[in-house]
């Protein structure tokens, strides 16, 4: 059998996988956070320089705004040299000052505080920031706007490096999770290796529990396998015991049958050859009903191993019926009455061959056991709930003290003479077990012979 997947490789898999998505979502928070605090910072700065410049603006004796640009205003904003600076200042509506006039110019205000925007300008991305404030006459004041804008290049350069450095901490962190998860894990799984030596060293036919020591995740697995072993013991005795039995029993008729075979080779008259062959006979119709029994009980074994044995409802009283019927010339040639009471369908759930074996079986050990000029019955009754399928016979029936023990395989009463394998009545419980039905044996109506007595579900 070969392993489908390594529950290291998938613990390292899912393990890396979260800590990437996870990794991934931080970082972009960190960029976003990195931008952020780069752009609050310069555009104070940007503010600060719009604010300085806007301190120069003055009315003229003309009444027009002049301007005198301050450029250490503009130099402190080119702190990284890559980056370029802009401004306008604009007076009423309309009339440009002076600067760059192509610059836009942010329409919104806020108050006395600059606004900020991003935008482009001779396709570079800028920051505009524009200021309105106004100056004074005296006697009236005349409105101006500042705007002040700068290339972005160092902001995004500070917000990469910053990104950059994020991103390779998450990789050593990737890199340090997977080295310890390897190593955990390797340690974790040491007893599962140590089970699987434990395991492996058995011989086998060792079925004793497995006594390692595991972890408790696994021991739940280890109690499993221990029960398995527990039924599997039994079993393979159960097995044994009934093969053992078996051939003993196969063997006894066979060795009959030889005896006899070389007796016959010595007879000397007809009569003692035909006396010599009847009891050969007789020992090959008990060898051929060993066999069938023991096919019979293989059929059931493995019945009850499909679980998904047909069992749907069939009408007993019918089958019962027909059965009866089939067995009365057998019946009368042993000098036995075979009678059938039932007149209602009554309906089980079970398997037609198998009901059919069951039956059989019970009133086939009444014709051989109850002896000549008994009665036999078989009756069907319904109940609430249940359906009684009973076979009665007026013979000796079978002492209390045995009636446990010739539920028992091999198991055969005292009387040798009729064919049989004692795994009749075994054979007829098994059937019932099948379908949930109970078999119960005791004394005949009036104390007297065997009455065994199948109760069924109904449907
Ligand atoms: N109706 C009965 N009256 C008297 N004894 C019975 C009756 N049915 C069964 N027995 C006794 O119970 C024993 C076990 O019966 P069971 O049917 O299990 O085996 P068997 O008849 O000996 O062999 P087989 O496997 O061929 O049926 C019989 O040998 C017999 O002694
Ligand atoms: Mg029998």
């Amino acid at each position: 059998m070969t392993s489908a997947y390594s529950l290291r490789r998938r613990l390292l898999f899912w393990l890396l996988i979260s800590t990437a998505v996870l990794g991934v979502v931080a970082l972009a928070d960190t960029y976003r956070e990195a931008v952020q605090t780069s752009n609050i910072v310069s555009d104070r700065v940007l503010a600060g320089s719009a604010l300085a410049i806007a301190e120069r603006v003055v009315v003229a004796e003309d009444g027009s705004l002049q301007v005198d640009i301050p450029y250490v205003a503009l130099e402190m904003l080119t702190s990284a040299a890559q980056d370029r600076v802009f401004y306008r200042v604009d007076g009423p509506p309309g009339a440009f000052i002076t600067g760059y006039q192509a610059l836009p110019v942010l329409k919104e205000t806020q108050g006395d505080n600059a606004v900020f925007a991003d935008d482009s300008f001779r396709n570079e991305p800028i920051r505009v920031a524009t200021l309105r404030r106004s100056a004074s006459t005296g006697i009236r004041s005349v409105p101006f706007t500042v705007t002040v804008a700068e290339t972005t290049i160092a902001r995004r350069q500070l917000a990469r490096a910053i990104l950059l450095r994020s991103a390779l901490r998450l990789s050593v962190m990737i890199a340090g999770a997977a080295v310890i998860v390897w190593i955990s894990v390797t340690v974790a799984l040491r007893p599962l290796y140590k089970l699987r030596d434990a395991i492996g060293e058995r011989s086998p036919d060792d079925l004793h529990p497995i006594e390692q020591s595991v972890p408790s995740e696994v021991q739940p697995l280890v109690d499993t396998v221990n029960g398995f072993m527990v039924r599997l013991e039994q079993a393979l005795d159960a097995l044994r015991n009934f093969t053992g039995n078996a051939s003993h029993q196969l063997r006894t008729p066979l060795a009959i049958i030889r005896t006899q075979l070389a007796l016959s080779s010595r007879a000397t008259s007809l009569q003692e050859a035909q006396a010599v062959a009847l009891k050969g006979d007789q020992a090959v119709a008990h060898a051929e009903r060993v066999l069938a029994q023991l096919l019979l009980m293989a059929k059931i074994d493995a019945a009850a191993a499909r679980e998904a044995l047909t069992a749907s409802a069939i009408d007993l009283t019918a089958i019962a019926q027909e059965i009866t019927g089939e067995l009365i010339p057998t019946a009368s040639a042993a000098g036995i009455d075979l009678g059938f009471e039932g007149d209602r369908p009554e309906h089980v759930r079970a398997e037609p061959l198998l009901i059919g074996e069951l039956l059989r079986n019970l009133v086939g050990n009444a014709i051989a056991y109850a002896g000549t000029g008994a009665e036999v019955t078989v009756r069907i009754s319904g109940a609430q709930d249940a359906v009684r399928l009973e076979v009665e016979d007026n013979g000796p029936g079978i002492a209390a003290t045995r009636l446990d023990a010739v539920r028992q395989r091999f198991s055969r009463g005292t009387d040798t003479t009729t064919p049989g394998a004692g795994l009749g009545l075994p054979i007829v419980e098994e059937i019932c077990e099948l379908f949930n039905a109970r078999l119960d044996l005791g004394a005949g109506g009036d104390g007297r012979g065997l009455k065994a007595v199948v109760r069924f579900e109904k449907v």
